[in-house]
């Protein structure tokens, strides 16, 4: 094995590959000797030839591959930032909680196909008696991950031109599935095509934010317990354009994002940014460095009008705690988001912040005071992470659980504590 020790100039793969691992295990997104066996021995830097070596295993940096000709924000193609890449990994690699013996998956299928990387760590896990499906949208994309795969002794791995929404039926059913592409709607075909307690890893897009969820086939639903922070390049296809997104205010400063089912008006909102409240404290003390990404789950389960804003406020209202994500609520004529303000250093210096909702519209301070308590609840227990079931489209209301309900062409989702 080689030797590795941390270095700021080589530019030799496998010690940088080292290093990138220590960097992502350091985060607490590796913990699988499986998982970091198949990070160890799949040279990611050539499947990226274009990028220079050291930036291949940088482990938070995406590297972009085809690039979105047509003006949109987000590249049409990428090797995604390899600390995600890890943790979706581990998620591939485990079973359910309640079972810690559950054997790696053998046959997996993935939808993203990209530059054919994540395609090669999948083979590393399933093995070489295990089989893996990758299946792209863009056949420049799939031409170029089959000529790295072959090149690099995974010609085992299958390599698919065509819309993943349908899945790939003449191989199913799946140990696992893993969209490296974020869906909005969840494909029926995914469910249908896993084996009873497969699991489905997926960045799934609701409420303006974009979560990997780690779904178990039971029946015809898929039922999640855990979910983690991710970005990702949408999903193209049928049912994939349910977010809504538009500018609030006349500057074009502020953007909204919400979901095709949430009973929302931009225009009735636009006059409530004339009209701020008071912000509502809440008391719950934020040291630097933590994560409050959980309060926005939590806001989700609770609140039809769970939704994001980005960009900057205009003179008069407090920032976005975030300015690519803040965590909203609406309600009709009026809006809630998540604030915060540096309140005395910790005894060491450690810095704090207190947070809070900020009010605006008419009804702007009871909804801030509900987005108070929903961080407060958040607090109580800031690991605890909700339920997330997706039923099939047209289960009755009766037959869902208690939680908010997130309608999509294809399924129910439940969000619930
Ligand atoms: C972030 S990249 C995947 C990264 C890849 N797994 C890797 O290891 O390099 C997302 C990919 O999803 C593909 N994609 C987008 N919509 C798709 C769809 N409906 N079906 C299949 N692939 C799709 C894009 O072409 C892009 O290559």
């Amino acid at each position: 094995m080689t030797t590795t020790t941390a270095d700021d100039t080589t530019d030799d793969p496998a010690v940088l590959r080292e290093q990138m691992i220590r960097e992502i295990a350091k985060r607490k997104y590796l913990h699988h000797d499986g998982v970091r066996d198949a990070l160890r021995a799949v040279p990611r830097h050539l499947f990226v030839p274009d990028a220079p070596v050291r930036n291949a295993y940088q482990h938070n940096l995406a590297i972009t591959t085809k690039p979105n000709t047509s003006g949109g924000r987000l590249p049409r193609s990428c090797a995604s930032v390899p600390t995600v890449v890890a943790m979706m990994l581990e998620y591939v690699y485990n079973g359910p909680p309640e079972d810690t013996s559950a054997a790696p998956p053998v046959n997996v299928l993935e939808i993203g196909a990209g530059t054919g990387y994540n395609a090669a760590l999948l083979a590393e896990v399933a093995g070489p008696g295990g089989h893996v499906v990758t299946i792209d949208i863009h056949p420049d994309v799939t031409a170029e991950a089959r000529s790295s795969l072959d090149a690099l002794g995974y010609s085992r791995v299958e390599v698919i031109t065509a819309d993943g929404v349908g899945g790939y039926p003449a191989s199913a059913p799946y140990d696992a599935i893993i969209a490296t592409v974020g869906p909005w709607d969840l494909p029926p075909a995914w469910t249908r095509q896993l084996a009873p307690g497969g699991r489905l890893v997926v960045p799934l897009r609701f409420r303006g934010n974009s979560r990997c969820v780690q779904f178990f086939r039971d029946g015809d639903l898929l039922r999640a317990e855990s979910s983690r922070l991710c970005g990702f390049i949408p999903m193209e296809g049928p049912n994939q354009d349910g977010e809504r997104e538009t500018v609030l205010d006349a500057a074009g400063a502020l953007t909204l994002t919400w979901d095709a089912d949430q009973d929302i008006t931009p225009a009735a909102l636009v006059p409530a940014l004339d009209q701020p409240g008071d912000t509502v404290w809440s008391g719950v003390i934020l040291h630097d460095g933590e994560s409050f990404d959980a309060i926005w789950l939590r806001l989700a389960a609770a609140e039809h009008g769970a939704c994001r804003l980005s960009g900057a406020t205009s003179e008069g209202l407090p920032d976005l705690v975030i300015c690519a994500r803040t965590p909203a609520v609406v309600d009709g004529d009026s809006l809630a988001y998540l604030v915060l303000r540096e309140i005395e250093a910790a005894p060491g210096g450690v810095r704090r912040n207190e947070l809070g909702a900020a009010a605006c519209g008419p009804a702007g301070a009871a909804v801030a005071a509900r987005f108070a308590e929903h961080i407060l609840a958040w607090d109580t227990d800031r690991e605890a992470l909700p339920t997330i079931t997706a039923y099939p489209a047209g289960t009755p209301d009766d037959d869902l659980p208690s939680g908010q309900v997130i309608d999509k062409p294809s399924n129910r989702v439940v969000i619930s504590y």
